[in-house]
């Protein structure tokens, strides 16, 4: 699905962390201390730097949008998600190929679901659809009469 465009500079940034999520997997299976711990510093920087931020804006923007969509499954999935992600990139500023590994594989799967269901969902609720909302006839507020007051008891 082409996605809108709103939507593409966080679609970039996931091709990014399929990369990092598959090279990290490979470190953390690697059987290497010095590989574990060095990869696994490295990832813990580049979610300080780039993943976090791309979190903040999905919870910030995308997912507030989809709750009022009502879709708060797809919205308790991905805070649950970047939740343990978070908790992970703490864990790896220490060596630790198993979390370096969960690390990887929560990754992979989150950028797959947020691809194939997250965005698909809000594109479909019209995220992004700016032109097309300004575009929408408006209701008319200001001509309609305000409903009538009740009436005062004593
Ligand atoms: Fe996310
Ligand atoms: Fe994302």
């Amino acid at each position: 699905m082409k996605r809108t465009p709103a939507l593409q500079d966080l679609s970039r940034e996931h091709h990014d962390a399929l990369k990092l999520a598959r090279h990290g997997k490979l470190a953390a299976l690697s059987g290497d201390a010095a590989t574990v711990a060095a990869y696994g510093a490295h990832v813990a920087r580049c979610f300080d730097n780039e993943m976090e931020p791309h979190f903040r804006e999905e919870e910030s923007e995308l997912l507030p949008f989809l709750a009022a969509a009502g879709d708060g499954e797809l919205v308790w999935r991905t805070l649950a998600e970047h939740a343990e992600l978070r908790a992970l990139a703490i864990a790896l500023r220490q060596p630790d190929a198993a979390a370096l590994l969960r690390f990887s594989e929560l990754l992979t799967a989150h950028v797959r679901f947020e691809e194939r269901e997250l965005f698909a969902a809000a594109q479909a609720a019209g995220f992004g659809a700016a032109d097309a909302l300004s575009a929408a006839p408006r209701p008319p507020c200001a001509a309609a009469r305000p409903p009538a007051a009740p009436a005062l008891r004593r």
